[in-house]
Formats: C-alpha cells, sequence, structure tokens
C-alpha cells in the first residue's frame, strides 16, 4: 500500500537528524580524502564502515532491499565511477587517475536517518568533469534554495532543472530526492524537474534530502547493470551527483548534512 503520510518533525526531531547529519559529513570527509588513484572503492567503504561503527551509528545502506533489487545492499557506501550514475556497489578495481567518482551515504544515529552525496574526480582531471560536478552542485544549491517555507515542491525541481539544463546536460529525472527521518525514503516525492507553482506546499517541520543527477550526454537515458543495482548512462557519458539533507524552517532552508 502507497502510503501519503508526510510527517512533519519537531525542532528537537530536526536536531537530531542534524546530528546524523554531522555523522554522515564527517565520514564523508573522511572518504573523500582517501579517494585516490590506486584505492579500491571496496577499501573506501571499509573505512565509512569503520567510521560508522566509532560514532556508534548505524549503515542505513547495508542490507536495504527495495522491492527493484535482487538482493539487499551489500555495502555502506555506493560508489558510482564515471558513466554510472547512482547505487554503484564499491568493488574491487582500483580508481584510475581522473575516474570521476559519486559517493552516497546515509546512517541512522539513534534512530534518525540522514543521507547525502558528493562526486569529485580523482587525481587531476578534465575540466568537463569538473565541470558537470560544480553544475550537479549548483543544481543542489538553487533546490535548496527554492525549499522557502510556502514555496512548493514544484518550485524545487524547477530550480534544479533549470540549473541543470542550461548547459545541455541530461539528467536522471524519474529518480528524486524524498523525505527523510525514522526511515531513509518517506513521502514525499522531490522531483528534480517539474513545473513551478504546483505541488506539495512546503511547511516547517518538513526534512527532504534532495539530490541531481547529471551527466554529460544530453539525451536523459539510463540502464540497470548486470549486478541490478548500479545505474549507468546508455549513451557512457559521464555522471555526477549531489545531495544533502535539509529541513524547511520558519527562516527558510537548513542543510542538516554538514559537519
Ligand atoms: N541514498 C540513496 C537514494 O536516496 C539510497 C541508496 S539505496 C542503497 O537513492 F541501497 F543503495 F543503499
Ligand atoms: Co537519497
Amino acid at each position: 500500500m502507497l502510503s501519503l503520510v508526510i510527517e512533519l518533525k519537531t525542532p528537537g526531531e530536526i536536531d537530531a537528524i542534524d546530528a546524523a547529519g554531522s555523522v554522515v559529513a564527517r565520514i564523508l570527509a573522511a572518504v573523500r580524502a582517501h579517494a585516490a588513484p590506486g584505492v579500491r572503492p571496496r577499501e573506501l567503504d571499509a573505512l565509512a564502515s569503520d567510521l560508522i561503527a566509532e560514532a556508534g551509528a548505524v549503515s542505513s545502506f547495508r542490507g536495504y532491499h527495495p522491492s527493484w533489487a535482487p538482493t539487499g545492499y551489500p555495502a555502506v557506501l555506493c560508489v558510482s565511477v564515471n558513466d554510472a550514475v547512482v547505487h554503484g556497489i564499491p568493488g574491487r578495481p582500483k580508481l584510475k587517475e581522473g575516474d570521476l567518482l559519486s559517493v552516497d551515504f546515509a546512517v541512522h544515529l539513534d534512530g534518525w536517518c540522514a543521507d547525502a552525496a558528493f562526486s569529485v574526480v580523482v587525481g587531476s582531471g578534465s575540466v568537463a568533469d569538473k565541470e558537470l560536478i560544480a553544475t550537479t552542485e549548483a543544481a543542489l544549491q538553487a533546490g535548496i534554495d527554492a525549499a522557502q517555507p510556502g514555496a512548493q515542491m514544484g518550485d524545487v525541481g524547477h530550480a534544479i532543472a533549470l540549473v541543470a539544463r542550461a548547459p545541455g546536460y541530461g539528467m536522471l529525472a524519474d529518480h528524486g530526492g524524498h523525505g527523510v527521518g525514522r526511515s531513509m525514503h518517506e513521502e514525499p516525492h522531490v522531483p528534480n524537474e517539474a513545473k513551478p507553482r504546483r505541488g506539495l506546499r512546503l511547511k516547517p517541520g518538513l526534512v527532504i534530502a534532495i539530490e541531481p543527477m547529471l551527466h554529460a550526454g544530453g539525451r536523459d537515458s539510463y540502464r540497470h547493470d548486470r549486478d541490478g543495482w548500479t545505474i549507468r548512462t546508455s549513451d557512457g557519458s559521464r555522471a555526477a551527483h549531489a545531495e544533502h539533507t535539509i529541513a524547511i524552517t520558519e527562516s527558510g532552508p537548513r542543510i542538516l548534512t554538514l559537519d
């Protein structure tokens, strides 16, 4: 049964999600610092796994089993390299100079979840890849800036898509963000492309993950890997992902996945 209940969080609950978000931000910073040529994504996953335990948190990914997936998720990070957009399973092949890495990560702390992602070029990369990442981050920021109390969900998707589409990038537009709280995925859906002044009215207490996924090829076309998890661009072009968990407050959006 599809649940369309949207739970608004109290200020105390938002602080609890912020605490989980600080753990996410610190561990993602450590992963970013360790991503280098010669490192195996699987080693980054082991690092994150150790740091989760040290923080007294729990992975939100390991064992997660949505209906479309063949298995429970086998890792604590998603590490998507080059043409992988999202849900890459951290593997053994070593990272190479110039690889475009997207890392997605969520934990539960004291029963509350926070979810975030970043992209980075390993070593010295191409200008094109850096521009793709910068635009993805700018699209995320535009979405956050649009998430004002009294605005509508369509305003968020509209703001993201304006930034993403301007340089002609493709987008994984049907895989948007989501509500976050006790569970990693809650209502409502957060579109990466939408009409302005449409959809849910944003109220203080709404906590959502905003997560644009852009790729260099202009056509929105994707395929699932044989592993059943990894989503890749059909044209082989490189993809970037950026995500924050935010709360809508009386005074505007508050990013919860910062250190
Ligand atoms: N953070 C990801 C998202 O919101 C969830 C990854 S699901 C996992 O889409 F199972 F891969 F962990
Ligand atoms: Co997410």
